[in-house]
This record gives structure tokens, sequence and C-alpha cells, in this order.
């Protein structure tokens, strides 16, 4: 009897251990999968951004994209709209004719190069023979700023690249 109360005893705190050991081993397995699955994540996340840079860019990263909508929503919105439709609430307050560019027009933003949007933003519209309301960002932004700009509106606005000159 005794024999056998002892045996149960030590068998219970054997089953014990093993659980023990057990739910150890389960949850190393499980937190090692969440890294993994996060680490995948992480990486598609990445990839995802590369993808975008290999399409649309021709300086800068995905940050830069960000970076380039935050501007354009702040400062270039009220004329162009947030769409880049070129219907911002001052589009209308312009002066007789004058009108923002609808910057998703992807014929027109084709005819142009990174370069030829960076310096009419940079030196304002005047600079090339454009309406001086299109203002110039060189007190406002970085050319780093403009550059950014530019790629957010190659990316989301016109969703367009550079094909040559002619035609618009
Ligand atoms: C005060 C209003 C106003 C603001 C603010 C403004 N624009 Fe403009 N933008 C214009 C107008 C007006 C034109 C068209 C000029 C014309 O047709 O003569 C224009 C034209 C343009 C063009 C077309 C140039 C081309 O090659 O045809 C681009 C690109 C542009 N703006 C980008 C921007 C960006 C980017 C910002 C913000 C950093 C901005 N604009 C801020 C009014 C504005």
């Amino acid at each position: 009897m005794k024999i056998q109360k002892k045996f149960i005893r030590f068998s219970l705190r054997k089953a014990i251990r093993i659980i023990l050991y057990q739910v150890g081993l389960i949850s190393t397995v499980i937190c090692f999968g969440l890294l993994v699955a996060a680490n995948h994540v992480l990486s598609a996340e990445k990839s995802k951004i590369k993808a975008d840079v290999s399409k649309n860019a021709t300086w800068s990263g995905g940050k830069g994209k960000e970076a380039g909508r935050d501007d354009f929503l702040g400062t270039c919105s009220p004329c162009h709209g947030e769409s880049g439709r070129g219907d911002g609430p001052l589009s209308d307050t312009l002066g007789e004719g004058i009108k923002p560019r609808n910057l998703t027009d992807s014929e027109l933003l084709s005819n142009r190069t990174d370069e030829d949007l960076f310096n009419v933003i940079k030196n304002g519209g005047a600079s090339i023979g454009l309406s001086e309301s299109m203002p110039s960002q060189k007190e406002t932004f970085t050319d780093e700023d403009i550059r950014n700009i530019v790629l957010f509106i190659r990316s989301d606005i016109c969703k367009c690249q550079y094909k040559g000159k002619g035609g618009k």
C-alpha cells in the first residue's frame, strides 16, 4: 500500500515534469514560428517597397514617396487638389483663365522628364513660361524634398513615366 502511494506520487511528479517540459518546448516552437512569420511579412513589405522604387523612382526609396505625399497634401493640394486633378479649393481664385495643371493627366506628364517637373516645382511656373501662379518652392523645400514630391506624383498621381517629348 505504502509503496503504491509512493509510486503514484513519483509518477505524478514525473508527469508534471514531462508536461512542463512539453509546454516549454511547444512555446519555444510557437515563438520561433512567430519570429519566422514576422520576418516573412517584413521582407515581403520590403520587397514591395523595392518593387515600387524600380518601377517609379529615379532617385529615391519608398519612404521618400511617403514624404512626398505629405508635402504634396500640405503645400500643393490647395491648388492642385488632393488627388492632383487641379481642383483644389484655391483653383478658382488664381485669376482669369489660370488653372492649376491637372497632374493626373498622364499624357501630359509623360512628356515631362523628372528634371522638368523638378525644375518647375523648384523655380516656379514663370521659369518655364507658365503662369507665375505656380509658385517657386525654393524657399520651402530642399532638393531632396522636391525629388520626393516628383516621385509621389509619378507613382500615385499621374501613374506615369517620361515617354519622350512630343504631343502636349
Ligand atoms: C497657388 C496655386 C498653386 C500651388 C500652391 C501649386 N501650384 Fe502647381 N501649378 C499651378 C498653376 C496655376 C499651374 C499651371 C500654370 C499654367 O498653366 O500656366 C501649375 C502647374 C504645375 C505643374 C505643371 C508644369 C508643366 O510642366 O505643365 C506642376 C508639375 C505643378 N504645378 C506641380 C506643383 C507642385 C508639386 C506643387 C506643390 C509643391 C504645386 N504645383 C503648387 C498652381 C499652383
